[in-house]
């Protein structure tokens, strides 16, 4: 089998996380004869600095013309101008609306020998184990009209948020498919007694609930959710919500894990073809020192061999990789640990490669792709 990845490091940790992940996913491929090309390209700041383009007309072709795209991070206090014409983070959302990537899983897995790290009591983490999938191409993020106005009473912002039925419908559709391989629960996460959009989502939601007999269907406004993601961690199975809920909220859930450098995404669309990307940013401040945590960039191969390649074996194998090398106690410097980037990246691939041939054993699509 042959893949095309295209590589987008990014800025600051990008490069640094995605090297390590890039060198497991040579590990894994090597081990289930797996032919990779990989191609690099610029996105966010380095892309202005290089080209004046957060995303290149060139590198958005290539991820395109790719079975799945790696990314590291975008931003930097360099490009933090709040009067720029353009910023990084552009780069990034127009990647996402080019390659119609509307769906963003991000799974939240406590690790058992990491309850140490997390800011909440070990007894609050027994039995977490969350999907939220974020509604990606749409919402407060891409609403139009938005731009400033200066008004006789003073400068005036806008943004709007917008959704179609057709966008919450098919990204619902999504939760519930995945909440029928898990524990059959999707909470839909709104603003309902506000938002008129939100509103529509509710609808929608129960619509498509209709069609899903075996799936719990659960309504939550958005604050008492980010409550409750502290409380009661473990009441959620599948969570589905617009794009800025969603980007709070996995923010927030990342904190039950002990730190953000552990929490992978996958942002897909309507083919097997998607963006992988850890959820944290480029962490400008620990920037080149080489101690950034790897697992986010390296599980987020995991994701790419599950949902881009239907590797579901290889998948896994990644994935029990971090798993022992947590357990063996390598940490990053976020984990409370000394190990840098590389010395990370290198005990989670000598797992790979003990794992040896189980990568081979089975190509098997996930019943919900
Ligand atoms: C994320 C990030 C991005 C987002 C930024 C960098 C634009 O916070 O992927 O969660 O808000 O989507
Ligand atoms: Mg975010």
């Amino acid at each position: 089998m042959r893949a095309r990845i295209a590589l987008c490091p990014g800025d600051g940790i990008g490069p640094e996380v995605t090297h390590e992940a890039r060198r497991v996913l040579d590990e894994v491929a090597a081990g289930c004869g797996l032919a990779l090309a990989y191609d690099e390209h610029p996105i966010g700041g380095c892309a202005i600095d290089a080209t004046g383009q957060p995303l290149p007309p060139a590198t958005l072709a290539a991820c395109a013309a790719a079975d799945a795209v790696l990314l590291g991070a975008v931003g930097g206090p360099q490009w933090d101008d709040p009067a720029a014409a353009v910023r990084p983070e552009q780069g990034l959302l127009a990647l996402r609306q080019g390659l119609g990537l509307w769906a963003n899983l991000r799974p939240v897995t406590p690790y058992p020998s990491l309850r140490d790290r997390s800011s909440l009591r070990p007894d609050r983490l027994a039995g977490v184990d969350l999907m939220v999938i974020r509604e990606l191409t749409g919402g407060l993020y891409f609403g139009t009209p938005r731009g400033r106005t200066i008004e006789p009473e003073g400068r005036r912002a806008v943004d709007t948020l917008v959704y179609t039925e057709a966008e919450i419908r098919r990204v619902v559709t999504l939760a519930f498919k995945v909440a029928a391989a898990r524990r059959g629960k999707v909470t839909s996460i709104d603003k309902a007694n506000v938002l008129e959009s939100s509103r529509l989502w509710r609808q929608v939601a129960t619509e498509v609930a209709a069609d899903f007999p075996r799936v719990r269907l659960e309504h939550l406004l958005v604050d008492a959710a980010a409550m409750r993601l502290i409380t009661q961690p473990s009441y959620f199975d599948v969570i589905v919500t617009e794009n800025m809920f969603g980007d709070i909220l996995t923010d927030e859930a990342a904190v039950l894990s002990g730190s953000i450098g552990l929490l992978p995404s996958a942002s897909l669309g309507d083919g097997p073809r998607g963006l992988y990307e850890p959820i944290h940013g480029s962490a400008p401040d620990i920037a080149g020192h080489g101690i950034a945590n790897p697992v986010g960039a390296i599980l987020s191969v995991a994701m790419l061999l599950r949902h881009s390649l239907g590797l579901e074996a290889a998948a896994q194998t990644v994935e029990r990789a971090v798993e022992d090398a947590l357990r063996a106690g390598c940490r990053t410097r976020d984990l409370g640990g000394t190990l840098t980037t590389a010395q990370m990246g290198a005990a989670i691939r000598e797992r790979v490669v003990d794992a040896g041939g189980d990568t081979s054993s089975a190509a098997l699509l996930r019943a919900y792709r």
